[in-house]
């Protein structure tokens, strides 16, 4: 990654100092094949004074998610990609420290997504103030009890459509949507199948998710495994990888099974992920939907009162890969798509990267 030479002069715009200085990163460079530090550059400049309307959010924690890899591609695709030059695109938790906003406050906590950078302004449109003083950690808003959760809750229930007693296979298994999948499906009274890489990923889909199995699907044994876990075969896929992956699932699906569509990782650095088991979908009248969960503004409230209060009761379980400071951010975001996360991976943006107030 390429650091600007701006000046980094960091005073605090309070008390009469400078302006406050923003350090953010930025799209260098669209990849073509796998993400390396060189197609991101930080940079750091002085944050602007607000005007009537807006406010200034100071972010605590930015969330990496595995859609940003398709925003750095100039594809067609359901969201504009980030331009080269841009801040990039990401979910954020933090308080406002500045307000020229009727109903925001400083102090309030929100989530939004204001990107990849320690501030940013906003208008209040897209913003979410969160709960003050309830038990939910702040950085949960951007995991089990924020997009990744909804995206979870959706599929599940809006197109799985969970019985007790059927089987439920979902793929990605310990990441942040894969194991609010299988939690609320156990609780739904389904018998939940995970698939993940690697035994130390699949003991905790286990032990601490409470899956009914899960299968290492780097073990090299994926069909005899899937095929032992699954002994009555498998009415709901919850889908996040594609390729092998899901070939292999659609391959025990039974008549009238439900298949969500979530994410197909496994081919977002331009891999193949053709599907060879389309016969099934045929024989077996499967129901087969994609879906972007910022589609369904409506069912978020419905979702996140749910998920909060799981989280809340202890019912909801979940774990965090938590990269401290924002220039880690590129490498943490390498190691997402290379699957070198346990559950969601975050980056604290700690006050130790820029002090807000120097003394003058
Ligand atoms: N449709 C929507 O609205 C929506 C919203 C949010 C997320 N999603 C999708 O949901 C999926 C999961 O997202 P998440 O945030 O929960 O991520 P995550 O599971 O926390 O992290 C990504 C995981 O994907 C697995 N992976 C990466 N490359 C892989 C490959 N080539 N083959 C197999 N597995 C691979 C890795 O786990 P292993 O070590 O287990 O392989 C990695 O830890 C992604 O596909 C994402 O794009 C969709």
């Amino acid at each position: 990654m390429n650091e600007n030479p701006t000046p980094t002069s960091e005073d605090g715009r309070r008390r009469g100092a400078g302006p406050r200085i923003n350090r953010r990163i930025v799209l260098a460079e669209r990849p073509k094949g796998p993400v390396t530090p060189a197609h991101f550059r930080l940079e750091s400049a002085p944050v602007p004074e607000l005007i009537d309307g807006q406010v200034l959010v100071r972010n605590r924690f930015l969330s990496l998610d595995p859609y940003m890899r398709s925003r750095m591609e100039d594809a067609r695709s359901y969201a504009k990609p980030v331009a080269v030059g841009e801040v990039m695109v990401g979910g954020t938790v933090g308080e406002i420290v500045e307000s020229r906003h009727r109903r925001l406050a400083v102090g309030d906590r929100v989530n939004g997504v204001l990107g990849w950078q320690h501030y940013a302004i906003s208008d209040g449109t897209g913003l979410r103030r969160l709960p003050a003083g309830d038990s939910v950690p702040l950085s949960a808003y951007l995991g089990t009890v924020g997009m990744p959760g909804v995206t979870a809750w959706y599929g599940l229930n809006r197109i799985l459509e969970p019985v007790a007693g059927q089987t439920l296979c979902v793929s990605a298994a310990s990441g942040a949507v894969g194991s609010v999948v299988g939690q609320l499906a156990r609780i739904a009274g389904s018998r939940v199948v995970g698939i993940a890489g690697g035994e130390a990923k699949c003991r905790l889909v286990r032990e601490r998710y409470g899956f009914d199995a899960c299968i290492d699907y780097k073990a090299g044994r994926l069909e005899a495994d899937l095929a032992a876990a699954t002994p009555d075969g498998v009415d709901m896929l919850f889908e996040n990888v594609g390729g092998a992956i899901m070939d292999s699932v659609l391959g025990r699906m039974n008549p009238f099974g439900r298949v969500a569509v979530c994410g197909l990782i496994a081919g977002y650095n331009g891999e193949d992920i053709s599907i060879s088991q389309v016969r099934s979908i045929l024989v077996n009248r499967l129901k087969v939907q994609g879906f972007i969960v910022s589609d369904h503004p409506d069912v978020w409230p419905e979702a996140l009162a749910a998920l909060g209060a799981g989280v809340s009761a202890g019912t909801l379980k979940y774990h965090e890969t938590i990269a401290e400071g924002l220039e880690q951010a590129p490498g943490a975001f390498i190691g997402l798509l290379a699957g070198r996360n346990v559950g969601k991976q975050l980056v604290r943006l700690a006050d130790a990267d820029e002090p807000e107030i120097r003394p003058c």
